[in-house]
């Protein structure tokens, strides 16, 4: 039906255009967690040395949560937002304490970690796991606003929750992680904020605003 015919639009479009990203190569939740924590706030460019440089140093939880500052902080530099590497810290010793320093796979446990809120619980458990989870960022708030014609503000926090709910029915359950990804591509590549081009993406047949000649008006976005 429709909504089968929506994954396998989404997903062979991700399978022939997606960027090899080196987090793209690896099962492992540490991995994949490192990428998505650094990917929050800088772009993908820049991160790509950084993370191969910290999966060197720290290449598992346990080499993480028994790190000197001074050295963790050092492999951050020019990241920027430090507070998120001494979180991770934490989380990494939160790990060691209370799962054995084996990252857990239960969505709910991984929200508890520090630092990681539903977009990262979210990220690793379908990326990691292929767990039928969602991960809505800023990104696919707009990608999904502009699908369905949602009036929801996606600058208020609350409305991220109405965003999950549409991508939890939408999600491939076979191919999870991969159907997060291949939504954040397109709110990288086609379906951006400024100039989107909704004529060459692989799911403009599903486009409700696009179809309706609406697009200009979605996301809904406040300014305050
Ligand atoms: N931005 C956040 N997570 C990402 C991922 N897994 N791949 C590409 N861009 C991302």
């Amino acid at each position: 039906e429709k909504i089968k015919a929506f994954r396998k639009a989404l997903l062979d479009w991700y399978d022939k255009e997606k960027r090899d990203l080196p987090w793209r190569r690896t099962n492992d939740p540490y991995c994949i967690w490192v990428s998505e924590i650094m990917l929050q706030q800088t772009r993908v460019d820049t991160v790509i040395p950084y993370y191969y440089n910290f999966l060197n140093k720290f290449p598992d939880i346990a080499s993480l949560a028994t790190a000197h500052e001074d050295v963790l902080l050092k492999a951050w530099e020019g990241l920027g937002y430090y507070s998120r590497v001494k979180n991770m810290q934490k989380a990494a010793q939160q790990i060691v304490a209370d799962y054995n320093g084996v990252f857990p796979e239960d969505p709910k446990e991984i929200a508890k970690l520090k630092g990681i809120g539903p977009y990262t619980a979210g990220a690793v458990s379908s990326i990691a796991f292929q767990l039928p989870e969602p991960a809505v960022d800023g990104n696919v708030m707009r990608v999904m606003s502009r699908l369905f014609e949602i009036d929801a503000d996606i600058a208020k926090p609350a409305s991220r929750k109405i965003f999950e709910e549409i991508v939890r029915e939408l999600i491939d359950p076979d191919r999870p992680g991969d159907f997060n990804q291949a939504l954040m591509d397109l709110g990288s590549s086609i379906c951006t904020p400024l100039n989107p081009r909704p004529e060459i993406s692989p799911i403009k047949a599903f486009n409700a605003a696009y179809q309706h000649g609406t697009m200009h008006l979605y996301p809904v976005k406040s300014k305050a």
